[in-house]
């Protein structure tokens, strides 16, 4: 018998879907970028493997801390913590604050960790709703009550591909900062975007705490190197809490993300690439979605998903019989809360080949089963 505070959490849904992929599925369920390192990167991961192999300060390396704090008015010493992933990130940060009997606001649709982590923790996830079609919040709608330890932020959305504007976070902090709350904001997508560069909750209030890594942006999902970055007291039962889970993160990820910041000129060039290319995709995706679905959804202006109407009551089902009639995966929209029901999740981190058979197939299973 697993512990009680495990008691029905599973592998997530999308692990689930994921894992009734055959060598001939077209995968758009998948939820990291088709990134692959060039040659500039490979040669900055040969070096980054030359460097210590020991431990660092739980907090993570100094040197790194301290290009992490560049143009913010954070502490490096006291005030960011690198972390295996920003998974690791939001389970550290809710070991840390968070209570039995607290709520924790996530959003609905939204990432479905924030709700699972929350509750690991003995909290009640209280679900806010983002509205379709464009995904809007408005603020005073959060469900704020006097049990409310905490609200997650995360804007570009996973799975949205929404990105909030800057006076709506304006509006969360300050609702926050009124109930005594703690605001995290998952900005993991924030160098994904399109039209304009998405605004950060970075310095909207002491309350706020800002996670981000290196997943999305630079194809380095494996290498599980993300941080966080908050006020000293919010801060510091955190990276005891990191302490206990990972010592610290791999040395070898955070030398890499050191050098990846010190190739400036590069990185820029790597960021406007990777922009470019879930451009195309992301063009190519809405193309097939209004021709083989027949669906019109506004572009998402960041991350690398387009949340998508489909008439099908179950998408649950709906999304295991694609995978297994269709040979293609999507993400049903339920994975990501109540109110993604009726939607799939179409992942465009994929080749526009790949987007187009994928969207293709999905078209094909809706007019052979009449609807
Ligand atoms: C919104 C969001 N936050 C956090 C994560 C976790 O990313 P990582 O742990 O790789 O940094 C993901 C991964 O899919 C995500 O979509």
């Amino acid at each position: 018998m697993p512990a009680d505070r495990l008691a029905g959490i599973e592998l997530s849904l999308i692990r689930q879907i994921n894992a009734l992929a055959t060598p001939l599925s077209t995968n758009l369920g998948i939820g990291e970028p088709n990134l692959e390192p060039d040659e500039t990167l490979r040669a900055l991961a040969r070096r980054a493997a030359t460097t210590s192999w020991h431990y660092s300060a739980n907090a993570g390396s100094l040197s790194l801390r301290k290009k992490l704090c560049a143009n913010t008015s954070f502490d490096p010493a006291t005030e960011c913590c690198v972390t295996a992933g920003t998974q690791e990130a939001l389970f550290a940060i809710f070991q840390a604050h968070v209570n039995p009997g607290d709520e924790v606001l996530v959003p609905n649709p939204g990432f479905s960790s924030y709700a699972t982590v929350a509750a690991i923790c003995g909290a009640t996830p209280v679900p806010y709703d983002l509205e379709p079609p464009a995904w809007t919040l408005d603020a005073s709608r959060i469900p704020f009550t006097p049990k409310t330890k905490l609200i997650v932020v995360n804007s570009p959305s996973n799975p949205l591909g929404a990105v909030l504007p800057a006076e709506t976070l304006k509006e969360i902090a300050r609702l926050a900062d009124e109930r005594r709350a703690l605001v995290v904001s998952d900005e993991i997508y924030r160098e994904i975007w399109y039209d304009s560069a998405p605004a950060s909750m970075t310095g909207l209030s002491p309350n706020v705490i800002v996670v981000n890594g290196m997943s999305k942006s630079h194809g380095m999902t494996g290498l599980r190197l993300g941080w966080i970055q908050a006020r000293s007291e919010i801060l510091k039962p955190v990276v005891t809490a990191h302490q206990y889970i990972a010592t610290c993160a791999s040395v070898f990820s955070q030398a890499l993300t050191e050098m990846i910041f010190d190739a400036a000129e590069w990185n820029a060039s790597w960021l406007d690439g990777v922009r470019q290319q879930f451009r195309a995709q992301r063009d190519a995706a809405l193309y097939s979605i209004r021709h083989e679905l027949e669906a019109e959804i506004g572009s998402p202006a960041g991350a690398f998903y387009a949340f998508v109407p489909v008439p099908a009551c179950d998408t649950l089902a709906f999304a295991k019989s694609l995978a297994t009639d269709a040979a293609v995966l999507v993400i049903p929209g339920v994975a990501f809360g109540s109110a993604g029901e009726g939607f799939i999740r179409i992942s465009y981190a994929a080749s526009v080949e790949q987007i187009a058979m994928g969207i293709e197939r999905v078209g094909r299973w809706l007019r052979t089963n009449g609807r």
